[in-house]
């Protein structure tokens, strides 16, 4: 008896999840530039710093992890090759912008507000690793939402984002830019 009643309020909980509207309609699109099994990234700038390769690690940078877990630092391991400057704290700057994909417009995406919390930082103190010497070397980058709580609150779990990633420095007016697409979760 005791097992019915559990058994017919589960079935009753899950029913009332089902006339809950549906705002998201993600589920109608195909997930872009198949993240659903890999990162896909792209440089945004054109140069002097050229970006030859990214692979998405977790926090410890041991193990390659996909989908990346946005609630915890991931460490986006970049091959780059530096022709000439050297980059330091703290006028290399960083900045991240970040959008989401689907809902009411349909299979696009559309920008996050980050509030300027992303906006212009040291990127010496913000997970680059610096300094960033000339030469085709391995960058370690660690990208570590965890301490802006107002940026996870606007995430949804087990969706795709995309990240772009903004090193300028102000010494030498250079300008480096990468655009990652991802699947994360927020778990
Ligand atoms: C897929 O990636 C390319 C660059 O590789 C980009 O130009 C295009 O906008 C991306 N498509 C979507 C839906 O994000
Ligand atoms: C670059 O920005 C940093 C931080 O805002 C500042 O301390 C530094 O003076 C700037 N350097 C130049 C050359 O503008």
């Amino acid at each position: 008896m005791l097992l019915r009643c559990v058994i017919l309020s589960v079935l009753c909980i899950a029913a009332t999840s089902f006339v809950l509207p549906v705002v998201d309609n993600l589920a109608d699109c195909a997930a872009p530039n198949g993240t659903d099994k890999v990162m896909h990234w792209w440089q945004c700038s054109s140069g002097p710093v050229q970006f030859l390769n990214a692979t998405p690690y977790d926090s410890t940078g041991k193990q390659y992890e996909y989908p990346i877990h946005l609630s915890q630092p991931i460490v986006v391991k970049t091959q780059i090759n530096n022709p000439t400057s050297t980059y330091v704290s703290p006028n290399l700057r960083n900045t991240v912008n970040i959008w989401k994909y689907g809902g009411w417009n349909g299979c696009t995406w559309s920008s996050i507000p980050t509030l300027g919390l992303l906006k212009d930082l040291d990127a010496c103190a913000n997970g680059v690793p610096c300094p960033v010497r000339p030469g085709n070397q391995e960058l370690d980058v660690i990208i570590d939402f965890t301490k802006f709580d107002q940026i996870i609150a606007l995430l949804k779990d087990n969706q795709p984002y995309q990240l772009e990633y903004i090193l300028h420095d102000n010494q030498s007016g250079d300008t480096s830019c990468m655009m990652v697409q991802a699947w994360a979760f927020l778990k």
